[in-house]
C-alpha cells in the first residue's frame, strides 16, 4: 500500500486487483466465443507484441476525430455559458469516463487575469471547481500577496477531467480538450495569461524548453487576431513539494505584478 500511495495512486478502478501480467483463463463467455478461445494461450512476448501493434493506427484516428469533434464543438460557441455547455457535453476525451466531475473555471469570466493549469487533481474532480486543493489554495496565497483574488481573476486548466492517480496528461488528452481551452481563452479575452507547470507552457505557447528555463519571462499567447503577454511559472504543486523554489515563484508574481499594474489592470 504503502508503495502505491508513494507512486500517487490513490485510488483503484475496479474493485479487484488484476495481475495483467497473466494469460487469462478461458471463461464461459470465451469458451462460447470458438474464435478467441481458440487462441493458444500466448506467450508472453506474443502478447505483449499483438498489444502494442494493434492500437497504433485506430488510437491516431480516434485523437484525431476526437480533436476535430472539439474543434467544432468549440468555435459553435458564443458565451462561456455555451462553451461550459459543451465541454460538459463532449465524448472525446477518455478521462470523463473515470472523472466525477467535468471542471471547467472559477473566479469571474472577462477578468484580465487568466491562470491555465494542468488537469483537476482529487479534489478538483470531487468539488467540480479547478485549484480547490492544496496547490490552489497556495496558488490563492500567491495571488492575494499581488493583490488577486476570484474577483479579478479567472482560473481553469488545458484538461477538464482528472487524470487517474493525478498522472501526467496524455498527448490524446492534451489533443481532445486543447479546442475548449483555446476558445475559452477567446471568449474571456483576458489582457495578462499566466500558464503554471510545463503541460500549460508547453501546449499554449509552443515552448519545448523546460519550465525551469522558460519561467518569469514574458512570451506571446498567439492564435489567430489575439496576441496576449504570458507568463510560465512553476505550478504550485511543485512548489509545494520544492519548497526551496518559492524564491523563484514570488520573483514571478513580482514580475506578474509589474505587468498588470503597467497595463493598468
Ligand atoms: N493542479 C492543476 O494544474 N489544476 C488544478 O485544478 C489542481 C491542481
Amino acid at each position: 500500500m504503502l508503495f502505491y500511495a508513494e507512486a500517487g495512486v490513490d485510488e483503484a478502478i475496479g474493485d479487484q486487483p488484476v495481475d495483467r501480467t497473466v494469460a487469462p483463463k478461458a471463461t464461459p463467455l470465451a469458451k462460447a466465443q470458438p474464435a478467441q478461445a481458440a487462441a493458444p494461450a500466448a506467450t508472453a512476448p506474443a502478447a505483449l507484441a499483438s498489444r502494442q501493434a494493434q492500437p497504433v493506427g485506430p488510437a491516431i484516428l480516434s485523437a484525431q476525430a476526437a480533436e476535430t469533434a472539439a474543434t467544432t464543438a468549440a468555435r459553435a460557441c458564443n458565451t462561456i455559458a455555451e462553451l461550459e455547455a459543451a465541454i460538459k457535453a463532449f465524448d472525446g476525451c477518455a478521462l470523463k469516463a473515470t472523472a466525477t466531475n467535468t471542471v471547467i473555471a472559477r473566479g469571474t469570466p472577462n477578468a484580465p487575469l487568466m491562470i491555465v493549469g494542468e488537469a483537476p487533481g482529487r479534489d478538483e474532480d470531487a468539488q467540480g471547481l479547478p485549484f480547490v486543493g492544496e496547490s490552489g489554495q497556495l496558488l490563492d496565497k500567491m495571488l492575494k500577496a499581488i493583490g488577486r483574488d476570484e474577483s479579478n481573476t479567472y482560473i481553469s486548466n488545458l484538461l477538464f477531467w482528472r487524470p487517474p492517480g493525478n498522472r501526467d496528461p496524455s498527448s490524446e488528452e492534451i489533443v481532445a480538450c486543447r479546442p475548449f481551452i483555446e476558445r475559452l481563452i477567446e471568449l474571456v479575452q483576458p489582457k495578462v495569461i499566466v500558464c503554471t507547470g510545463k503541460f500549460s507552457t508547453g501546449t499554449l505557447l509552443g515552448t519545448t524548453q523546460g519550465i525551469t528555463r522558460v519561467r518569469g519571462r514574458w512570451h506571446e499567447y498567439k492564435r489567430g487576431d489575439i496576441a496576449v503577454p504570458a507568463m510560465p511559472m512553476l505550478h504550485p504543486a511543485y512548489l509545494l513539494r520544492q519548497p526551496g523554489v518559492k524564491r523563484e515563484a514570488w520573483r514571478d508574481m513580482l514580475e506578474l505584478a509589474a505587468k498588470l499594474g503597467e497595463l493598468g489592470i
